[in-house]
């Protein structure tokens, strides 16, 4: 049942404890990326609908089914963003970014939206980390990209639990040739293939090889096969990427039947698949789109890039029992008991955290064993105790947590003593 106090089917609310492993994941992409040379962008959550329509093709899953479209009072047509390519390439053209050195260097890191069916891993809101390098053909950039999302995956602890998996879908010459041989050899099978494909062998054939049907799964088996048509220059393109692969020891497995699922690819494509699982729920894809931004409108401009499911990426850490770095922990409590000791604990907190320690305290809890409790949840190591006992002597009570044990500094020591001890 539909409920206004529940999140609606396929999203989720994130909590602190779920923003401790998407900042992990935010600060390691942003790290890596950053070094490279990245900028951040960020496009609007939503945009006018032939903007998806145009790049992924309509016969792509993400525009044929599960768009987010809707239409504002004066009747314009917008959507929630599938991805993030389209808004990226729609604001280097917009902006002229092709008047800036070449190539362009963008990621952004930011909710997406498919009315997918929810499902394990599958969500209707996500999050993806993307980047896009715009301006450049050589194959050494396909191989950088490629290694920079295996390297965001070694970083994450998870590298060694995905199998990358490349293939090349030419340019748009070999493809004009595929297709019309997949025309010719599906021209009497057409009545043995699913609805969806009997649409797409006119629309895309290339999406033929990519239906889960059983029947439309056989015959795709026995169709003529996209590496048959490879041109010669589409053909070193993908022998350079396999040989820069190799030089930097990332292993990956040629994988035929990889077309992935939007229309804008050329050449270069790829996936991060789970080691057990395989296609089912890919990590992140990504690859070439040569001819993208000139068919929008744009120069003609070579350009790639590469997307992350952060939910994945996430589920996989989980699994993989990683240790999250526990940095913004915080690391004193102050327990302050009674009145002029809260109105003292508040200056002396401030103190503690202008000299660069992280503290928490003075919560309103009154009893010793209440604030001794909450000590307890927030694991610092230290806890300081200051009571109307220990203003009267002009003292506070250091406890260190792990041991057990505690002594009894001047208040006006205190922040320089703490200091000290979180060094130590
Ligand atoms: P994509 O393969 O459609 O590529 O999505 C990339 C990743 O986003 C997937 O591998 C998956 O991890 C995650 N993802 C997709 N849909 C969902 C969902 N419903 N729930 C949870 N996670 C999901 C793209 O989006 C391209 N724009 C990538 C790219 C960038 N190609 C060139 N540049």
């Amino acid at each position: 049942m539909n409920s206004p106090l529940q999140t609606p089917k396929g999203t989720h609310d994130l909590l602190p404890e779920d923003f401790r492993y998407l900042d992990f994941v935010q600060k390691t992409v942003e790290k890596r990326l950053k070094d490279f040379g990245f900028g951040r962008i960020s496009t609007p959550v939503f945009e006018f609908k032939d903007l998806f329509v145009r790049t992924s093709g309509e016969t792509a899953d993400i525009v044929e089914k599960e768009l987010y479209a809707f239409a504002s009072a004066s009747g314009k047509e917008y959507a929630l963003k599938p991805e993030g390519t389209a808004g990226v390439v729609r604001a280097y053209i917009q902006h002229g970014m092709h008047c800036l050195p070449q190539p362009v260097m963008l990621y952004y890191l930011e909710p997406h939206f498919r009315h997918d069916r929810p499902q394990a891993g599958r969500f209707r809101q996500f999050y993806q980390f993307g980047f896009e390098i715009i301006g450049e053909s050589d194959p050494a950039l396909d191989a950088q990209a490629i290694a920079l999302a295996h390297g965001i995956h070694e970083d994450l602890g998870i590298a060694s639990r995905l199998s990358l998996q490349i293939n090349s879908l030419g340019c748009a010459e070999c493809r004009t040739k595929f297709s019309a041989a997949l025309q010719e050899f599906y021209f009497d099978k057409k009545r043995s293939l699913c609805e969806t494909c009997q649409t797409r062998l006119e629309k895309n054939p290339l999406r033929l090889l990519d239906c889960k049907e059983e029947d439309c799964h056989l015959l795709a088996s026995l169709a003529p096969k996209l590496s048959e048509f490879i041109c010669p220059d589409c053909h070193t393109h993908q022998a350079q990427v396999e040989e820069f692969l190799d030089e930097l020891g990332i292993s990956f497995q040629k994988n035929p039947t990889l077309v992935r699922g939007l229309d804008y690819y050329t050449r270069t494509v790829f996936e991060f698949w789970d080691e057990k699982e395989g296609a089912q729920n890919a990590v992140g894809g990504g690859g070439r789109y040569d001819n993208l931004i000139k068919k929008l409108g744009g120069p003609e401009t070579p350009a790639l890039g590469y997307a992350g499911g952060i939910e994945r990426i996430i589920s996989h850490i989980k699994s993989a029992q990683v240790s999250l770095p526990a940095e913004n922990a915080p690391q004193i409590f102050l327990a302050a008991l009674g009145q002029t000791a809260k109105v003292y604990g508040l200056k002396l907190l401030e103190e503690l955290r202008e000299a660069g320690m992280r503290a928490v305290g003075v919560l309103g809890k009154s009893s010793v064993k209440a604030q001794l409790k909450l000590a307890d949840r927030y694991q610092t190591p230290f806890t300081l105790i200051l009571g109307q006992i220990e203003l009267n002597n002009d003292s506070i009570i250091i406890r260190n947590m792990k041991k057990g044990s505690q002594e009894s500094v001047r208040l006006k020591e205190v922040v320089k003593v703490m200091k000290k001890k979180l060094k130590q």
